[in-house]
């Protein structure tokens, strides 16, 4: 990690669920600036905007069909600059979700390709039909079917790692890495202090296209000259503003590879999302199932990634939550026994490991899954596609929709519960989409609580700047009688921390629980728990859901 962000963290904000300034229903950019002072007193460092570009929405704005205007439902570009001088006043940084994968089908330059324009037919992936008239090549497109689409005017297909109207961008050409680099210029002139890349280690696809094969990595995961163009882009672009965080969506992406993008000596990226651990609940690895979170998968797939990104010299980002993923408390947490100490104990275990922690809107409030139960309620292009295709798997109804329920994006993506007035304070009008049983708590009524779950994660944000020699120290992790409970030890050159997480209902002896190496003997202090612990001993229980972090050989306080 660059020694500038050290401190960081990452709030992300989901702004169509945010906050909606105008009664249409639809988070806003004004919204977002509305609720700036919020994520300052969590006390965030920077805040991550999910897409806001000029969009035809059918991905959520993850399809760009403009990429310098505002799309009109989220505001002006007058909007954008006043946010983003705000954000400045308030010590944030605005961070922009660059979608460079692909584009939007809407985009100037896939318009142009279509209408036969070859020129702009190089910036896309467009490929000869297989001998049998078929798709090129056998890849799936992330959204369900074939990565290809056929485009009868020109005999082409062309390449979609997504929606049908995501065409994917040709990187091997060099005009198309300038556009795209020219485009960040342009939004770091408006201020902008960071950047989140969408899918970026998918960028770079081997040329000869070969066929993924079942049970493999596809290849056009950390293709061949991936590293070569982030490696590029970063120095374009960021060689000149070395205050700007950059983060990549670094999906499938191996521990080897991760490291190699976050090594700052690479200078490619500053930190990476990688997504192994949210696979801990799935059956046999596979997402659209039923499935019960796994313990011992979750602590060994993260352990070995935080070892082995420490190894690498690069850095991880720690999430549990996003706009992607079902909510973190009703996946490793206890929604409907014990929701508060429970979400306190899931933010413990992760965020005091080294990397730099992203923070999901409305994590800090307990927000629950949406517990939806018809197929009317989701908006999600994924959840309505994969719930075509379960179906024609022949998988009932009922079950599809438990699948669904449990699995779905839109979980994530229910409104932010400002207050306890109409639509949670979201927006006077109707939200684009129901809430379902999602909140637990408001803002407001967070705020007001002395011991809230929003008072623990500001104060565990506090704390971690506190202790930076310690959190950018060596991880290791301590030996548990129990899967469900985790312990490690973060030690930096000036002081070490002890943490101890329960993540289930079982209580036991501690020294029986953990290995605890003689620490029962030493001085320690206490740094933040949630719940009633000693000061300067450990405890000799380790209660259900309990979370602890202790300074080791601490001198004593009075
Ligand atoms: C990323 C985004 C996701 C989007 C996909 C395609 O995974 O986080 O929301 O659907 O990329 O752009």
């Amino acid at each position: 990690m660059r020694d500038i962000h050290r401190k960081a963290s990452i709030y992300q904000v989901y702004i169509k669920s945010f906050r909606d300034s105008n009664g249409d229903g639809m988070g806003d950019l004004e919204g977002v600036r509305q609720g700036l002072p919020y994520i300052r007193r969590l006390g965030a460092t920077h805040v991550w905007i999910t897409p806001f570009l000029c969009s035809p929405q059918d991905d959520n704005g993850y399809d760009v069909s403009d990429y310098r205007n505002i799309e009109p439902m989220f505001g002006t570009m007058r909007d954008l600059e006043r946010l983003v001088t705000e954000a400045d006043a308030l010590g944030l940084g605005i961070m922009m979700d660059m979608v460079f994968n692909h584009t939007s089908s809407q985009h100037v330059w896939f318009q142009k390709a279509l209408a036969g324009d070859k020129k702009y037919q190089d910036y896309y992936i467009f490929r000869d039909p297989a001998p049998d008239g078929g798709a090129p090549n056998n890849w799936q497109s992330s959204f369900g079917g074939s990565a290809w689409e056929f485009v009868p005017a020109l005999n082409k297909y062309y390449l979609h790692l997504y929606a049908v109207s995501q065409p994917d961008l040709n990187w091997e050409n060099p005009q198309v890495r300038q556009e795209l680099y020219d485009i960040l210029q342009f939004w770091l002139q408006k201020g902008i202090k960071g950047f989140r890349f969408d899918v970026i280690n998918e960028i770079s696809k081997p040329q000869d296209f070969p066929d993924a094969v079942p049970g493999q990595r596809e290849p056009f995961i950390n293709g061949p000259r991936v590293h070569e163009f982030v490696h590029e882009m970063n120095r374009a672009v960021f060689a000149e503003h070395p205050e700007i965080l950059t983060v990549g969506e670094l999906a499938g992406c191996d521990i080897q590879n991760l490291s190699w993008f976050t090594d700052p000596a690479r200078q490619e990226l500053d930190t990476g999302f990688q997504f192994h651990h949210m696979r801990a609940d799935y059956t046999d690895n596979q997402k659209w199932t039923e499935g019960r979170l796994n313990h011992r998968l979750l602590k060994d797939t993260l352990f070995s990634w935080v070892e082995g990104v420490e190894k690498g010299s690069g850095c991880l980002s720690l999430f549990w939550s996003n706009h992607d993923q079902p909510r973190a408390l009703s996946r490793f947490g206890d929604p409907a026994g014990q929701p508060e100490k429970s979400a306190k104990a899931v933010a413990t275990v992760l965020y005091w490991m080294g990397g730099i922690p992203s923070i999901f809107q409305g994590e800090e409030l307990g927000m629950k899954n949406a517990g939806f139960t018809a197929l009317e309620q989701y908006k999600d292009v994924e959840s309505i596609n994969h719930y075509k295709i379960l179906r024609e798997q022949g998988k009932s109804e009922e079950e599809v929709l438990r699948i669904l329920a449990q699995r779905s994006r839109d979980n994530g993506r229910t409104v932010f519960p400002w207050d306890c007035s109409h639509a949670h304070g979201f927006t006077t009008g109707e939200p684009w989409i129901w809430s379902g049983d999602s909140v637990l708590c408001s803002a407001e009524e967070e705020e007001k609580k002395p011991d809230s779950i929003f008072h623990f994660y500001q104060r565990m944000l506090a704390l971690r700047c506190e202790h930076v020699d310690a959190l950018c120290g060596t991880f290791r992790p301590l030996h548990t009688a129990r899967d469900a409970v985790f312990a490690y030890e973060k030690c930096g050159t000036e002081e070490k921390l002890l943490v101890i997480v329960n993540l289930s209902d079982q209580s036991g002896a501690l020294a029986e629980e953990v290995e605890l190496k003689g620490y029962e003997a030493e001085p320690v202090c206490l740094v933040q728990a949630n719940e009633e612990l000693p000061k300067n001993a450990l405890p000799r229980q380790l209660m259900p859901w309990s979370a602890m972090v202790y300074k080791l050989n601490a001198k004593q306080e009075k």
